[in-house]
């Protein structure tokens, strides 16, 4: 990675801005998964050491603007003081009295929090005043290790950094860029991709991106389908997109030209087609009942190509976990991106975890982004198996996409 990182400043007794990505999974106000916290430890244990007054800052949720308790970055505060074992103090705002007050009183070495940096509207609108505030805060370093939110170009990711003296990269963005960028840019080759996940929408350039690097690319989840309807087959009631079958075809032709082999699945387990949706529900309640109805429903295997009408693909069937568990079993470098099935559903997740299992037991440099994919490795506790599981699902996709990162970018190079 070109950018500098903390290590390139002197810290001592000065007051570090670091934003992260604390946007961690909340149920009744507890924490649920507290990765994201955890893998920002040693970007704030290194500012402690060198003797830093550590401001921290991020978003939670997605507040719109507003001060919403929910939101609240008061959970996260107190999870950071059990695994730092020091008193992490929070400022009831983000940029106002209580911070000001709160940063004034640190000693070297000390750590604060920030109150939810979108419960201000301005953060979302790149607002300068609110990039000039936050870097107030601090004695002119910003240090950006929220490497899941540097997708976004906001105040606290993008627009503070022009008002600094030093805006350098903690040790999570470093990690994550010299895997996802560098070890992509030069992979150790059979390279094998596994794209799963809802739409081919998402992943379209991600595959445009891959062509020129990747061997093989292994394809599950909804986005399957799409590619399966291109092929001309019969899908029955399975999502598609069906304004994106044409770009599937210029994919696959475009594969094939390129001698890239793509693996669509050969077996589907399905269930029923939902015929009763109420709409008069809102989105989560519409979700709640489509899962409801799934985890009744009867399944059944079948063909990929023969899907029969008024049934629809929920997870890639056994025979397609043990072609893409072949596919895998040689590879040296495996990107993952993407569930391979409805894994909301306990029946319908074997595909995703079958592919965990054949990945984890590959001696291939393994990265792994994508909310469900990591969930289904942490289910199995195979994390130790994969060389580099990513925190960031919107930024790592785009940075697959070769798309510059606003909250990377605005940093200073080497
Ligand atoms: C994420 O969870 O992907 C990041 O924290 C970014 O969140 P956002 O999509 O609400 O910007």
């Amino acid at each position: 990675m070109n950018k500098k990182t903390v290590k390139d400043v002197d810290v001592k007794g000065k007051k570090v801005l670091v934003r992260c990505d604390f946007n961690v999974p909340l149920k009744d106000g507890k924490i649920t998964d507290n990765t994201r916290i955890t893998a920002a430890l040693p970007t704030i244990k290194y500012l402690m050491d060198n003797g830093a007054k550590v401001i921290l800052c991020s978003h939670l949720g997605r507040p719109k603007g507003e001060v919403k308790e929910e939101f609240s970055l008061k959970p996260v505060a107190e999870e950071l003081t059990d695994l730092l074992d020091t008193d992490v103090k929070f400022a009831a705002d983000t940029t106002g009295d209580s911070a000001k007050s709160v940063t004034a009183s640190l000693n070297d070495g000390d750590v604060a929090l920030l109150e939810n940096v979108r419960f201000d509207p301005r953060e979302e609108k790149n607002d300068d005043t609110l990039a000039m505030e936050l870097a107030d805060l601090s004695d002119g370093i910003y240090v950006n290790d929220a490497f899941g939110t540097a997708h976004r170009a906001h105040s606290s990711t993008e627009g503070v950094a022009h008002h600094v003296d030093e805006a350098v990269a903690g040790f999570l963005m470093e990690k994550e860029i010299t895997f996802l960028n560098g070890t992509l840019e030069h992979p150790k080759k059979p390279f094998v991709a596994v794209l799963g996940g809802a739409k081919v929408s998402d992943k379209i350039g991600v595959i445009e991106n891959l062509l020129d690097k990747v061997d093989e690319i292994l394809i599950g989840g909804g986005m399957a389908y799409t590619f399966l309807k291109a092929k001309g087959y019969e899908i029955g009631g399975s999502l598609c997109e069906n304004d994106k079958i044409e770009e599937a075809k210029t994919i696959m032709n475009k594969a094939k030209e390129a001698g890239v082999k793509i693996v669509l699945p050969k077996d589907t387990v399905v269930a029923p087609v939902q015929e009763e949706v109420d709409d008069t529900l809102d989105k989560k309640a519409k979700q709640k009942a489509f899962f409801d109805f799934l985890e009744k429903s009867p399944d059944k295997v079948v063909d990929s190509d023969k899907i029969p009408e008024g049934w629809q693909g929920c997870d890639i069937g056994p025979r397609t976990s043990r072609e893409f568990a072949e596919e895998l079993k040689d590879a040296k470098t495996i990107l993952w991106n993407g569930p391979l099935g409805i894994c909301e559903i306990n029946k319908f997740s074997r595909g995703t975890e079958n592919a965990a299992e054949s990945i984890a037991a590959t001696k291939a440099t393994s990265i792994v982004g994508g909310g469900d994919s990591v969930a289904a490795i942490k289910k199995l506790g195979l994390e130790d198996n994969f060389t580099h599981i990513s925190t960031g699902g919107g930024a790592s996709l785009e940075l697959l996409e070769g798309k510059a990162l606003p909250g990377l970018v605005c940093l200073s190079d080497k």
